[in-house]
C-alpha cells in the first residue's frame, strides 16, 4: 500500500456535508431531481441525500448520470462522453447535478448543458471539490464542499487507475 497523505479527513468530510446539507436545505429547491455523476461522485451523493434528510430537506428523486473524460490516467481527454444515461424526464424539474471534483470544467459544462437542453426548469451544481485552475469550460457553483489543492486525489468516491474510491477520507498518494 502506497503512502497516502489525508487533505480532507472522515471527520472534515462529515462536518462539512452538515452544513452543505443546511445550505441546500435553505435554498428550498422543489421538485428536486438530484443527479449523480458517476462514478466519482457516487459515495459523496449518497452521503449527502442523507444529510440532507437528516436536516429536515424535503424527499428528492436520485438519478444517476455515468460520464467518462477521464480513461484511467490522470489527465482529461478533453471530450465527455456518455456511458450510461439518466432515465427520468427533467423536464420542468429543479435538478441538482452533483459531482466529486470541479476542475477543468468539461464534465459539468456537458452534464449542465444536457440537463438545459431537455428544459430542466433550473440547473445546480453541487461538488465536494473545486481545484481552483484554470477552467477550460466556466461553470458556476451552487454549492461547494471545499476548495482543494491543485493535486491529484483519490479516497471518497475517487480513484486513481480503479483504486482507493472505497477510502473514507481525501488523499494524495505519496510515491
Ligand atoms: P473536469 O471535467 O476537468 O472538470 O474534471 C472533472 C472530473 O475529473 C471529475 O468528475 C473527476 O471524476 C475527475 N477528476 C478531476 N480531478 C481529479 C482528481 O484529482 N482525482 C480523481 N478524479 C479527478
Ligand atoms: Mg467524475
Amino acid at each position: 500500500m502506497e503512502n497516502i497523505e489525508v487533505l480532507f479527513s472522515a471527520e472534515d468530510i462529515e462536518i462539512r456535508l452538515k452544513s452543505l446539507a443546511q445550505e441546500i436545505v435553505a435554498a428550498k429547491l422543489d421538485n428536486l431531481l438530484v443527479v449523480s455523476i458517476l462514478k466519482g461522485s457516487f459515495m459523496f451523493a449518497a452521503d449527502l441525500i442523507r444529510a440532507i434528510q437528516l436536516e429536515g430537506g424535503a424527499s428528492s428523486e436520485m438519478e444517476f448520470l455515468f460520464l467518462s473524460s477521464y480513461k484511467g490516467g490522470t489527465r482529461s481527454t478533453g471530450t465527455v462522453e456518455i456511458l450510461r444515461d439518466i432515465d427520468t424526464d427533467v423536464k420542468g424539474r429543479n435538478v441538482l447535478i452533483i459531482d466529486d471534483i470541479l476542475e477543468s470544467g468539461r464534465t459539468l459544462h456537458f452534464a449542465k448543458t444536457l440537463m438545459e437542453e431537455r428544459k430542466a426548469e433550473a440547473v445546480h451544481i453541487c461538488v465536494l471539490l473545486d481545484k481552483p485552475v484554470p477552467r477550460a469550460k466556466e461553470v458556476a457553483l451552487s454549492f461547494t464542499g471545499f476548495e482543494c489543492p491543485d493535486v491529484f486525489v483519490i479516497g471518497y468516491g475517487m480513484d486513481y487507475a480503479h483504486k482507493y474510491r472505497d477510502l473514507p477520507y481525501v488523499g494524495v498518494v505519496k510515491g
